[in-house]
C-alpha cells in the first residue's frame, strides 16, 4: 500500500514511485491540496496551507469567509460559495440553483485500481502494483455525494484520478460541470506546453509561458479532435528535454475535453482537467451515477522527456490491451494512397502480389469497397460489399491474399451515415438532428446517434456479417467528420445535452463489444488522419493513424509532438510515394523507411507502379524495421531534434532498458553552407559503459563521452551527390 493516512492531522499522502501527492482535510471538512513533487520523507507537510493564508489558521474559528474560499487549493473545487477561481463541479437542482459544498465524510484505501464503468482507462497489473484513495465528499443541504478516486502507480511516477457523483436526494438535479482532477501550484511560474494544429498537421507541440487569467486548450467537436490534443504539461520555466520540474496530464477520453491553467491574483496557478462544460448537461435521477473519465497525472523532475518515458511506459502496460499489445504488428500495405476510390478486385490482388514477394505481410482495403461507394459522397452505412468493385466477392479476394501468405484487413467507418444510403432512407433520423433544422454536411455525411442502442446494434451487426464472411485479420476504423446540430430523436428534452457524452459511451461500447467478440484482430483508429489519438482510443486499439500527412519531412514533426505522451509503437505511421500526395514534397525511400519504423511501419503506395530501384530497397528496409522493432517497442525514446525550434535537422533515440544498445535516427533535413559536419551528443546510455556502432566494432567509446562529448555527423548527400536535403542515417551502438 503507497496511501497514507496521519488521523491526527487528516492529511493524507500518496506515493507514486519517486513523487509524493499530499492533502488534508480542513476542519471545515473541505479537502485542500498541499503538495506534489518529489518523494519526502514526512508524513505531513500541512504546514504549507498556513503560510501565506493568513485567513486560514486551523483551530480558530474566526476565518474571513471570503478570502479563505477564494485563495484554498481545493482538490475538487465547488462552484457558488465565493471560490471564484474555475470550478470543477457545477449543478443546476430542481430549484434551479447552482451552489454546491461538499465536504468530507469518509474515505477507504486499498490495493489495485477500479474499473470505470463504460470507460477506458489504465489499469494496475501484477508487476506495476498500484493503491487506490477513495474519498467520500457529501454536499448535505443538495444530498448529493461525490467520491473523488485516486490510484496511485507503485513503479511509475503517475497518479490517476477521477470522480464518481451520486444522487443521494429525492430529486432530480442536473450537473452542469463534472471535471475529472484539480490541481492548485502554489506557483505560476510555470510552461504551459500544448499540441495543437489542424488536418495534416496534429499534435505540433507549442510552449508559453503562463501568465494572469485563463488559458485553455480544448474541443467542443465531439471528439478529441486535429486542432487540440487532451494533452497539457505544466513545466519549471527553465525545463527543456532533461531537465526541470514537469507535471503531464492527459485526458483518458475521446470527446469534448476541457484542460484549463488559470493564474491567480495571488500568482498561484489552478489546473483543471475533464469533460468540455460548454454544451454538457447529465440529469441525475435519485440513487443515479455519473462517473468522471479518468486524468492521467505523470510528474518528472527530469525534464520533459522523463515525463514522456513515463507516460509511454504506462500506455504500452497499463492502457494498451489485447494480443497485439507486446507482438511486432504484421508490415501493411494499404491501397489508400495507391488508389483512392479507384480499384478492384484484380488491382488489390495485383497489389498484394507484388507486396507479398517484397516481404510485405498484410493488405488493407481501405474506404471504397461497400455499398456503391466510387467517391466520399456514397454509402455510408451500408456495410455490404459493393460486388461491381469486388467481382467475385470479399470471400474471394480474402483467400487469394491468403493464398498469396498475407493477412487481410479491412475499413470502416462505422460512426457515419451518407445521405446516399441504403440506411439513411430507412431510419433517416438515426442521424444526429435537431427536428425542424436542415443538417449540415460534412465530407457529404452525417453522423450516426450512436446514443441509440438499436442504431449501433445495426451498425454492429452488419460490421460481424462482413467479419464473419471471411479471414479479416485487422480493422482501420475511421471517423471523418465532427459533430453539429447535436440532438437526437430519442432523448427527452431534458436530456438532450447528455448527447456529447452518450455518444462517445457509445463508440466505447460498440469497440468493446468488437474487441472482446474479434479478439484477434489487430484495431487501427484513425479520424481523418489523427484526430483522435487520444488515450481512450489506445484502450481499443494498440495502434491510431497518426496523420494523413506521410511526407516524411513533416511526420518528423508529428510524431515528435505525438511522443509528448504517446509510445511511438502506438504511431500509425508508412512509407508513401513521392511527390508527397499532402505537400509534394520529394524525399529519398530510405529516409521515408526511417521515419516509418519508429511507428507501426507499412506501406501506403501502389507497389506495382514506384520506381524500380524504391521496389528493390523494400526487402532490406523491412529487414532493417524488423531488427529495430522490439527496440523501438520496449525501449526508451529520447528526443534529441526539435524541428519546432530548428528545422534543419532531427534525431532521436531508442534505448534498451537494460542500456545494452542503442538505436540512433538522424535525418538532415535542410543543407548548411559551410557545414560539414554536426555534433550530437546521445542519451540515455551507460556512463561507465563502452559502446561500439555496429558498424566499427573496433572503435570503443564510453557513454560517458557519447552523451557529454557526442558524436560528428558528416554532411549527407544523396545517391548520386545531386543533393544533401532530406538524407538519413541510423546508427546502432551496441555495448561492449
Ligand atoms: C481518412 C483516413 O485518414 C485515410 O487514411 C483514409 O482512410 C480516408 N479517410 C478514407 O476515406
Amino acid at each position: 500500500m503507497n496511501i497514507f493516512y496521519n488521523e491526527k492531522d487528516k492529511a493524507f499522502k500518496l506515493r507514486a514511485n519517486n513523487t509524493d501527492y499530499m492533502m488534508k482535510v480542513c476542519e471545515e471538512g473541505y479537502l485542500a491540496h498541499v503538495y506534489y513533487g518529489n518523494k519526502v520523507p514526512d508524513e505531513d507537510l500541512t504546514y504549507l496551507l498556513r503560510l501565506d493564508e493568513s485567513p486560514f489558521t486551523p483551530a480558530t474559528n474566526d476565518r474571513d469567509r471570503a478570502s479563505f474560499m477564494d485563495t484554498l487549493p481545493f482538490e475538487y473545487p465547488c462552484f457558488g460559495l465565493g471560490d471564484y477561481r474555475e470550478s470543477a463541479f457545477k449543478i443546476m437542482d430542481a430549484d434551479g440553483m447552482s451552489t454546491s459544498d461538499l465536504r468530507y465524510v469518509s474515505h477507504k484505501m486499498y490495493e489495485g485500481k477500479p474499473k470505470l464503468e463504460g470507460l477506458p482507462a489504465t489499469f494496475a497489473t501484477e508487476e506495476s502494483g498500484c493503491s487506490t484513495l477513495e474519498i467520500t465528499m457529501y454536499d448535505k443541504y443538495a444530498d448529493i455525494e461525490v467520491v473523488l478516486i485516486y490510484t496511485a502507480f507503485d513503479k511509475l511516477d503517475v497518479i490517476t484520478r477521477s470522480a464518481v457523483i451520486t444522487n443521494k436526494s429525492e430529486k432530480p438535479f442536473k450537473i452542469t460541470r463534472a471535471l475529472s482532477a484539480c490541481v492548485d501550484f502554489d506557483t505560476d511560474k510555470m510552461d504551459m506546453i500544448t499540441l495543437n494544429g489542424s488536418w495534416a498537421r496534429e499534435r505540433a507541440v507549442e510552449r508559453c509561458r503562463l501568465h494572469h487569467g485563463k488559458q485553455l486548450v480544448d474541443s467542443c467537436r465531439g471528439e478529441s479532435s486535429h486542432q487540440n490534443n487532451p494533452f497539457v504539461a505544466l513545466c519549471d520555466n527553465n525545463a527543456d528535454e532533461d531537465k526541470g520540474e514537469v507535471f503531464g496530464f492527459n485526458f483518458v477520453y475521446s470527446g469534448n475535453f476541457y484542460a484549463q491553467a488559470e493564474v491567480t491574483q495571488h500568482k498561484k496557478t489552478r489546473f483543471l482537467m475533464g469533460i468540455n462544460p460548454l454544451d454538457f448537461e447529465w440529469l441525475l435521477e435519485k440513487g443515479e451515477s455519473f462517473t468522471c473519465p479518468e486524468v492521467v497525472m505523470v510528474h518528472s523532475d527530469e525534464g520533459i522527456g522523463k515525463m514522456s518515458r513515463t507516460f509511454h511506459d504506462l500506455y504500452r502496460n497499463n492502457l494498451i490491451r489485447g494480443e497485439y499489445k507486446d507482438k511486432r504488428r504484421p508490415i501493411l500495405i494499404n491501397n489508400w494512397e495507391a488508389t483512392y476510390f479507384n480499384f478492384d478486385t484484380d488491382k488489390l490482388i495485383d497489389i498484394a502480389k507484388e507486396a507479398s514477394k517484397l516481404g510485405i505481410e498484410m493488405l488493407v482495403m481501405d474506404d471504397g469497397w461497400f455499398g456503391h461507394r466510387d467517391s466520399d459522397n456514397s454509402s455510408l452505412g451500408d456495410w455490404f460489399v459493393y460486388e461491381k468493385k469486388l467481382m467475385g466477392g470479399l470471400k474471394y479476394l480474402v483467400d487469394e491474399v491468403n493464398k498469396l501468405g498475407m493477412k487481410f484487413g479491412i475499413w470502416f467507418e462505422p460512426e457515419m451515415i451518407s445521405p446516399d444510403s441504403e440506411l439513411y432512407k430507412a431510419h433517416p433520423d438515426w442521424a444526429i438532428q435537431i427536428k425542424g433544422r436542415p443538417l449540415t454536411l460534412c465530407r457529404e455525411q452525417y453522423v450516426l446517434d450512436y446514443s441509440r442502442k438499436e442504431v449501433r446494434d445495426y451498425v454492429y451487426g452488419m460490421m460481424k456479417k462482413i467479419l464473419d464472411s471471411a479471414n479479416i485479420e485487422y480493422i482501420k476504423w475511421d471517423m471523418n467528420r465532427q459533430l453539429t446540430e447535436v440532438g437526437s430523436a430519442t432523448l427527452p428534452a431534458e436530456r438532450q445535452r447528455e448527447l456529447w457524452h452518450r455518444y462517445v459511451l457509445g463508440v466505447y461500447d460498440l469497440m468493446d463489444r468488437l474487441t472482446t467478440d474479434y479478439p484477434h484482430i489487430l484495431l487501427e483508429n484513425c479520424s481523418g488522419g489523427g484526430a483522435r489519438f487520444d488515450p481512450g482510443m489506445l484502450y481499443y486499439s494498440p495502434q491510431i493513424w497518426c496523420s494523413d500527412d506521410t511526407d516524411a519531412i513533416e511526420r518528423l514533426k508529428i510524431q515528435h509532438g505525438t511522443s509528448m505522451c504517446y509510445p511511438c509503437s502506438a504511431m500509425g505511421a508508412h512509407v508513401s510515394d513521392c511527390p508527397n500526395h499532402t505537400v509534394g514534397r520529394n524525399t529519398p525511400f530510405k529516409t521515408r523507411g526511417h521515419v516509418a519504423m519508429v511507428g507501426t511501419f507499412g506501406y501506403e503506395l501502389d507497389v506495382t507502379r514506384i520506381p524500380q530501384e524504391d521496389r528493390d530497397a523494400i526487402p532490406a528496409q523491412i529487414e532493417e524495421f524488423n531488427k529495430f522493432n522490439k527496440l523501438v517497442r520496449t525501449g526508451d525514446h529520447y528526443r534529441i531534434g526539435n524541428m519546432f525550434e530548428d528545422n534543419t535537422w532531427d534525431a532521436w533515440e531508442f534505448v534498451a532498458k537494460d542500456k545494452s544498445e542503442a538505436l540512433f535516427e538522424f535525418v538532415q533535413v535542410l543543407g548548411r553552407p559551410n557545414e560539414r559536419s554536426r555534433r550530437i551528443k546521445l542519451k540515455g546510455l551507460e556512463a561507465d559503459a563502452y559502446y561500439y556502432e555496429e558498424n566499427e566494432p573496433d572503435k570503443k567509446i564510453s557513454g560517458a563521452a557519447l552523451m557529454n562529448a557526442g558524436i560528428n555527423i558528416a554532411k549527407m548527400w544523396n545517391g548520386d551527390g545531386l543533393y544533401g536535403d532530406f538524407c538519413s542515417k541510423i546508427l546502432h551502438f551496441i555495448k561492449v
